[in-house]
């Protein structure tokens, strides 16, 4: 009995990663280098499913491997809360039990229905972070933070960036990775009160190479003590789009379909084809579901064009105005379906999206 060793499952580590070494040796570096390495406040951006949550997740392993301590959030209220209690359980040997000095602190977020006052409780948090960082730094223990899903209206976002200027500013031993969707994290960069964030490095988790798709699908099979021909691995990495989390589901599928030791070519496409009715219900259903008539025929309207659209067309093809036109798009960039690509163009977030709602049209769905 093999067993299967793909991970379809968002955030979920797969046994090989596909890709994302630069992504990764560049961060790594940083934390090598002294404070003040631009590479220590870095922005990840992707589609769902090209694999943010796991490289955050690589690089803090691969930190805490260094000597760092790394800590994961998301973004979200009481995310302060959160990173200072993970911090203390990571670092419990470094640091020292805490007294009642916390009561404070729970007073002021525990007064019910009441506004909590915002400086004040990154005030205190920033004293608390900043005598746990003293300690950290005696021992030479850097401190990784990692944001995920980032949204720029969390109010706890905001406190941490401009909390964290300061540790900046202060030549602390820190990093900050933050992860989000493409639309969440342009929000954030335009967001006034954390001007801060522009200065972070963005980097993409553009799609993966074909090349690494193949090598990273052949050794993971192989993990599993099974094999895999070339024709096979071929048809089942042309079919990923180098979309990670789609890696993760063919492979899963194909995988799936015996349990002779080769995965043959019938079982690939098979696979894909499981992978695919997945794909159409977690990917398009899903992001189908929350959109209204008219947001879905403006879709429809980009089916015929490549990568961009012009808004310009769409408005034609739907018989609209072209404001009534852009009053759509701007509906479905904040729904986070499409982006805008410049010059009066939009292009969809996930180039998937598009595919499989071609695809279901050509079938007269
Ligand atoms: N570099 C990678 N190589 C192969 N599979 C990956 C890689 N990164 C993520 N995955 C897989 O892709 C899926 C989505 O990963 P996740 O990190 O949750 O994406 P995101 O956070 O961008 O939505 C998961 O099934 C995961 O196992
Ligand atoms: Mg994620």
């Amino acid at each position: 009995m093999y067993r299967n060793p793909f991970t379809p499952v968002f955030g979920n580590e797969p046994p090989v990663l596909a890709g994302r070494g630069t992504l990764i040796s560049e961060v790594l570096r940083s934390l090598e280098n002294a404070p003040g390495d631009p590479n220590r406040v870095v922005v990840f951006t992707g589609p769902r499913g090209s694999g943010k949550t796991v490289l955050l997740n690589r690089i803090g392993d691969l930190a805490e491997e260094m000597g760092w301590i790394a800590v994961h959030t998301l973004a979200a209220p009481g995310m302060l809360d959160e990173i200072r209690d993970q911090l203390e359980r990571k670092a419990a040997d470094f640091l020292p039990k805490r007294g009642k000095s916390r009561i404070t602190g729970l007073q002021v977020s525990g007064i019910g229905g009441t506004r909590e006052f915002p400086p004040e409780r990154e005030l205190g948090w920033r004293t608390q972070m900043d005598s746990y960082l003293d300690v950290l730094e005696g021992q030479d223990v850097g401190l990784l933070l990692t944001v995920d899903e980032v949204k720029a209206d969390v109010e706890d976002m905001i406190g941490l960036v401009s909390v964290f200027q300061f540790f900046v500013r202060e030549k602390r031993n820190i990093a900050l990775l933050m992860a989000g969707l493409p639309h969440e994290v342009l929000q954030m960069f335009q967001d006034r009160t954390i001007s801060f964030v522009r200065r972070a490095f963005l980097r993409k988790l553009d799609p993966v190479s074909l090349p690494e798709v193949r090598a990273t699908m052949k050794k993971t099979i192989e993990l599993s003590g099974r094999s895999i021909g070339s024709e096979a691995l071929d048809e089942a990495a042309n079919s990923t789009m180098g979309l990670p989390f789609v890696i993760q589901l063919v492979g899963y599928h194909a995988f799936n379909q015996s349990q002779r030791k080769a995965v043959s070519l019938v079982d690939v496409q098979a696979g894909i084809k499981d992978a695919k009715q997945d794909m159409e219900h977690m990917v398009l259903d899903a992001s189908l579901q929350e959109l209204t008539p008219t947001e879905k025929r403006f879709l429809h309207a980009m089916l015929p064009d490549g990568d961009t659209s012009r808004v310009a067309d769409i408005a034609e093809r739907m018989g609209v105005t072209p404001s009534s036109a852009s009053h759509y798009k701007r509906r479905l960039i904040d729904r986070g379906v499409l982006h805008d690509a410049g010059r009066g163009l939009v292009a969809f977030d996930m180039p998937m999206l598009k595919t499989l709602l071609a695809e279901r049209c050509g079938k007269g769905a």
